[in-house]
């Protein structure tokens, strides 16, 4: 009996070991080279790790030695000792000159782990790959006994495409606390972000300590609390009180700064003007070109913005800091000074965006600085303003970078360019020779929804996670040298939480990391929905909230000579979708859609899940006939 059970147990082990073998391991962002060898490597209960004294490593070892013991209960001891070591870290006597400051080589063999680099960025990324490898398990908070702690033998050369490779957090719309962003900082470090696009300032907050300013944080932090359909509530009456929002203190931002670089990321600082100020004209009245502004007050998600004539809106409060006015530059001067004191990161982000022009139409003092300065557009007066704040932030040693209608009027001599309106202004500003980061609203934009919006929280436009796949940061025709790199945005006006927060980045910022990571030619959208999967498993231990929306069918909308017809699509491989018309609840039980469908003459509801076999995998949806009909222009 004995023998059989060793035998069965051997025949296990071999088993387990080809299974592991067979499937690719999930990494991601994809790296540029991984060959799987025969053999697993099994982590023994006390680990060594040998490793240089670099300082900067420090963090990413207390990382690995806490990623390694919490789940397995396993013991970490450190040494510079390699050749007993089981895993090794070794920087490259002799640079090698394919991987670059950020790339490394992962050696996993039967009885060791290598991993080199010739930075200590390389070995924190190798490092983070290096975690993928392991069971999803791995993740766990908890010890779990009786698990093997199994990887594949790999062998692994990575480096990135690019330089930039970003991620925006707009704290104003909603605040966020510093526990927060250092948790959304660590996150977007696993996939190998390396810039933590900071958005501090907008019409809804001011998030940041500025000395020289102090009611910016004192009034222009604060709002009133509201739930519902952010941009539509209701305008608060004077009795209702501002305990809503939050800032961070200088030294806040330099213990984030810190813990960021501890994960080889940067922070670009953005301080949103001229438009998007009313936290700082409600702070100080005066930056503004409008004699009404001191009654204004931090906006606390009531609509004053009239989007119905397009970009830029009409607005029916200022929000604009004043052109004409040399308060706004002294301001200004101040405020880069504390920044640039604060971030050591080479650039200053100073918004640019949606800046209303109608208030600056009817002011006097706008008209007169036109008629110094020889201005004949708006657009010419924004970029004034652009030009000068240029002047000050490089005088504060750091580059300038605004979205993309600082083009508008002449670009600022240096700027560089965020493009966010589609491809065109980074491809404008490629073409004068500026630098350039992609983070179009077409592919990027992950505060968009994800799937349809009968059962996503509401936003004005969808991105899904196929169409972010296809970022492609390099637009055709473009000099790649301009092209610093790419990145998502994730606007926080309806974020009201962090498990909402979550929820949005995850999975559309796994897409975005491999488009900025992984050579191009790797990307594969089959491969990376497996290996989304992988990463739910390990985000369901972790407790991170992820959309499940690319499990859950597309529907389109058909006119078909008078008649709706409804078409449903999957946007994974291998999902069936059930259907009923009758208002029950379809399982795999129900008729399974296999062609374009005309609904029953009376039915007044569709509803459809996804299964993948007979495991439901998409959430039920209860989609409004009425809703279709509308939606193929048969009904208003
Ligand atoms: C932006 O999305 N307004 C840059």
């Amino acid at each position: 009996m004995k023998k059989i059970v060793l035998l069965f147990s051997c025949c296990l082990s071999v088993f387990q070991a080809i299974c592991q073998n067979a499937a690719p391991p999930a990494i991601i962002p994809e790296p540029v080279q991984m060959i799987q060898n025969a053999g697993v490597f099994s982590l023994p209960p006390n680990i060594t790790i040998s490793a240089p004294g670099q300082a900067s490593i420090k963090n990413g070892l207390e990382i690995l030695q806490q990623r390694l013991t919490v789940a397995t209960g396993y013991k970490v001891l450190f040494g510079n000792q390699a050749a007993a070591a089981t895993i090794k870290l070794e920087l490259n006597k002799t640079a090698d000159a394919a991987i670059g400051n950020e790339g490394y080589h992962l050696n996993v063999t039967t009885s060791s782990i290598t991993i080199s680099a010739n930075q200590p960025a390389g070995l924190f990324y190798g490092i983070q790959t290096l975690m993928q490898l392991f069971p999803p398990a791995i993740e766990s908070k908890s010890v779990i006994n009786n698990m093997k702690w199994q990887i594949p033998c790999v062998t692994i050369t990575d480096y990135p495409r690019f330089g930039w490779r970003g991620l925006m957090f707009d704290v104003s719309r909603h605040f966020f606390s510093k526990k927060d962003v250092e948790d959304f900082i660590d996150q977007m470090a696993r996939y190998k972000y390396n810039l933590f696009h900071w958005h501090l300032t907008d019409d809804e907050g001011w998030r940041i300590e500025i000395k020289s300013y102090p009611n910016l944080t004192i009034k222009g932090a604060w709002s009133v609390a509201k739930q519902g359909y952010f941009g539509t509530f209701s305008t608060p009456l004077p009795d209702e009180p501002k305990t809503n929002g939050g800032f961070y203190t200088q030294q806040d931002i330099k213990e984030v700064i810190q813990y960021a670089k501890d994960r080889f990321v940067n922070i670009l600082p953005e301080i949103d003007v001229p438009g998007h100020s009313m936290a700082a004209i409600a702070s100080y009245p005066d930056l503004s070109c409008t004699s009404g502004a001191d009654n204004y007050e931090v906006i606390s998600g009531e609509s004053f913005m009239d989007w119905s004539h397009g970009a830029p809106p009409i607005a029916l409060k200022d929000n604009t800091l004043c052109p004409a006015n040399e308060k706004v530059y002294v301001f200004l001067d101040k405020v880069m000074t504390e920044i640039a004191a604060l971030f050591p990161f080479e650039y200053i982000h100073v918004g640019g965006d949606e800046c209303p022009k109608n208030f600056w139409e009817k002011s006097d003092a706008i008209k007169a600085l036109m008629q110094k300065e020889g201005l004949t557009t708006m657009e010419q007066v924004q970029s004034y303003f652009e030009k000068r704040l240029e002047k000050i932030v490089e005088s504060k040693g750091k580059k300038f970078m605004g979205w993309d209608e600082i083009l508008e009027g002449g670009l600022a001599p240096n700027a560089a360019v965020m493009s966010w309106r589609g491809e065109k202004g980074g491809i404008e500003a490629a073409k004068l020779k500026h630098d350039v980061v992609m983070s179009p609203t077409t592919y990027a934009y992950v505060d968009y929804m994800q799937g349809d919006e009968i059962i996503e929280p509401h936003i004005y436009a969808t991105l899904r996670l196929k169409k972010a796949y296809e970022f492609e940061p390099i637009p055709a025709g473009v000099d790649p040298k301009y092209i610093k790199g790419g990145q998502a945005n994730l606007w926080s006006e309806q974020l009201f939480n962090v498990r909402h927060m979550q929820y949005m980045l995850w999975p559309r910022a796994f897409a975005i990391a491999e488009c900025v990571w992984s050579p191009k030619e790797k990307k594969d959208w089959n491969h990376f929905t497996t290996k989304v999967e992988d990463q739910f498993k390990r985000y369901d231990i972790e407790q991170v909230k992820y959309a499940p929306s690319m499990y859950d069918p597309i529907f389109t909308a058909k006119n078909n000579n008078g008649q709706l017809q409804i078409e449903l699509a999957t946007e994974i491989d291998g999902l069936d979708i059930y259907y009923s018309f009758d208002n029950s609840f379809p399982d795999n039980f129900y008729p399974k859609y296999t062609a374009a469908l005309t609904p029953p003459k009376d039915a007044v509801m569709m509803k459809v899940i996804t299964y993948r076999g007979d495991k439901p995998i998409g959430r039920m949806i209860a989609m409004p006939i009425d809703v279709m009909q509308k939606r193929a222009g048969l009904k208003k």
